[in-house]
């Protein structure tokens, strides 16, 4: 008896998972509730691919290259199979991908295990145990939140999936189509996982949602609650010393939003808010229901509540119909604007979207705007940065750097600051002084 329980025990331990994260930070999210789920299942975490029995790529479709990442990725994997006695692994493509090509990606890639879409991954402990089950695309809305368990390896900072799906369909986007339809997830469950992370020391919140700023989940008096509702039940734990939110649509920009930014200290003075193209005529093309006018307003009104907010934004150039003009608009409104830090991509024609079959820009004129649109990006990013240089600046420290005794953490704008420290630093929220500003960073001396 005792010799079968030790079996067992050394077969346990053999379990370990491996997984990858592309995309966005919802995808992070995902893939940390996945972990949780196998470590239950007594799994073990494994940082190498090749050490482990069930191998999980939570995947990204929003652009080609994102999504084709995918494959070469499988290719490379099934290397190690042939290579190794590793042929028991098992596969799964989980994600975005998985959502958007299905059965699909079984005849591309016929290794692959099991396919598991993003609101429905809590199927797959049980998919694995059933050899007959090896896709599961279900759009269930808030089912799976009700399964999943809530850990974490983090030890400041953690991110919190409050909202999900989105209803607007940007015409270039997959999102609506990967994600399914926007729903929120109720108050109270969220603050229940919030306590969670409490009990480990998170001292930061990152609340996550494709259209975070739509939430309107249900309080316990059974109403509808906004965005600012929620940010305000959670600073009232007071282990929680900043939260942040991310990705807000314009057009779900709420005054209940704006006000908070003014009177809540633990609401981080940043906020991202992609507007696409500096082009109403491009606007109106993407569907974004938003013109520019509208967004120059909103900044407006956020910064009469917070004068410092911090500006971030997304941009896509050579959409289907951009002209040299269209172009020069994007580059007029961020230069009015003036952004801290943003994301801009080539427009990419995903499948299924209505942008898709309309005519494609030239790929040398879109590198060339994007290369244009980064460089003067990047000279705000510099010049923002620099302001800091012999100023206080308030940290949360996250983790080690790369050199010895060397501490990351972020400014509440959201800036990376690295430094030397004799002290272990982490999760601790300093006022430190800022010496030097790279181009992406800052850098402080004790
Ligand atoms: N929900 C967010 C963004 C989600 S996707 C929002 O509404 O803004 C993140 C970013 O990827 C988008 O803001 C957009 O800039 C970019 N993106 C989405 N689809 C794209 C495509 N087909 N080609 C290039 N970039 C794309
Ligand atoms: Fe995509 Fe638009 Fe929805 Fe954002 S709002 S996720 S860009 S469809
Ligand atoms: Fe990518 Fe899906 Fe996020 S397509 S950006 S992983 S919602």
């Amino acid at each position: 008896m005792l010799l079968k329980t030790n079996m067992s025990n050394i077969l346990e331990t053999k379990k370990s998972i491996y997984i990858k994260s592309y995309g966005c930070q919802m995808n992070e999210y995902d893939s940390n509730r996945i972990k949780d789920l196998f470590v239950d299942q007594g799994y073990s975490v494994s940082n190498n691919l090749e050490d482990a029995s069930l191998v999980v790529l939570n995947t990204c479709h929003i652009r080609e290259k994102a999504a084709e990442k995918v494959y070469s990725d499988i290719g490379r994997i099934n290397k190690i199979k042939k290579k190794d006695n590793k042929k028991n692994f098992k596969l799964v493509v989980a994600g975005c991908v998985a959502q958007a090509e299905g059965l699909e990606i079984k005849s591309r890639a016929p290794s692959v295990d099991y396919i598991v879409g993003p609101q429905s991954y809590h199927n797959l402990p049980d998919m694995i145990g059933d050899s007959k089950k090896f896709i599961s695309d279900d759009f269930l809305q808030n089912e799976k939140f009700k399964k999943l368990l809530y850990n974490t390896s983090n030890k400041t900072s953690e991110f919190v999936s409050i909202q999900e799906g989105c209803d607007k369909f940007c015409s270039f986007c997959v999102v609506p189509y990967t994600r399914g339809s926007e729903f929120s997830r109720p108050i109270q469950q969220i603050l229940n996982e919030i306590k969670i992370y409490i009990k480990n020391n998170i001292k930061e919140i990152i609340l996550l949602g494709q259209n975070v700023n739509a939430y309107h989940g249900i309080g316990q008096d059974g109403k509808s609650k906004d965005l600012a509702y929620l940010i305000e039940k959670i600073s009232e734990f007071d282990e929680i010393k900043r939260i942040r939110y991310m990705t807000s649509h314009p057009i779900d920009m709420s005054d209940s939003l704006f006000k908070i930014h003014g009177n809540n200290s633990k609401l981080m003075p940043f906020l991202h808010l992609p507007i696409q193209s500096g082009s109403n005529n491009i606007l109106k093309k993407m569907n974004r229901k938003h013109t520019v006018e509208d967004y120059i307003k909103i900044v407006e009104k956020i910064k009469n509540s917070r004068p410092d907010i911090a500006l971030s934004s997304d941009f896509i150039v050579g959409y289907p119909g951009e002209t040299d003009s269209d172009f020069d608009f994007t580059m007029k409104l961020v230069d009015e604007v003036k952004f801290v830090i943003a994301y801009s991509f080539m427009y990419s024609a995903r499948p299924g979207t209505p942008a898709q079959k309309r005519n494609q820009i030239d790929l040398n004129v879109k590198k060339a705007r994007l290369s244009a649109l980064q460089s003067l990006l990047k000279e705000q990013q510099i010049e923002f940065n620099k302001s800091f240089i012999n100023k206080k600046m308030e940290v949360l420290f996250e983790k080690k750097g790369r050199y010895e005794n060397q501490y990351v953490g972020r400014t509440i704008y959201n800036q990376s600051v690295f430094g030397k420290s004799s002290n272990n630093l982490i999760n601790k929220i300093l006022n430190v002084d800022i010496v030097r500003s790279t181009d992406f960073a800052l850098e402080f001396k004790t």
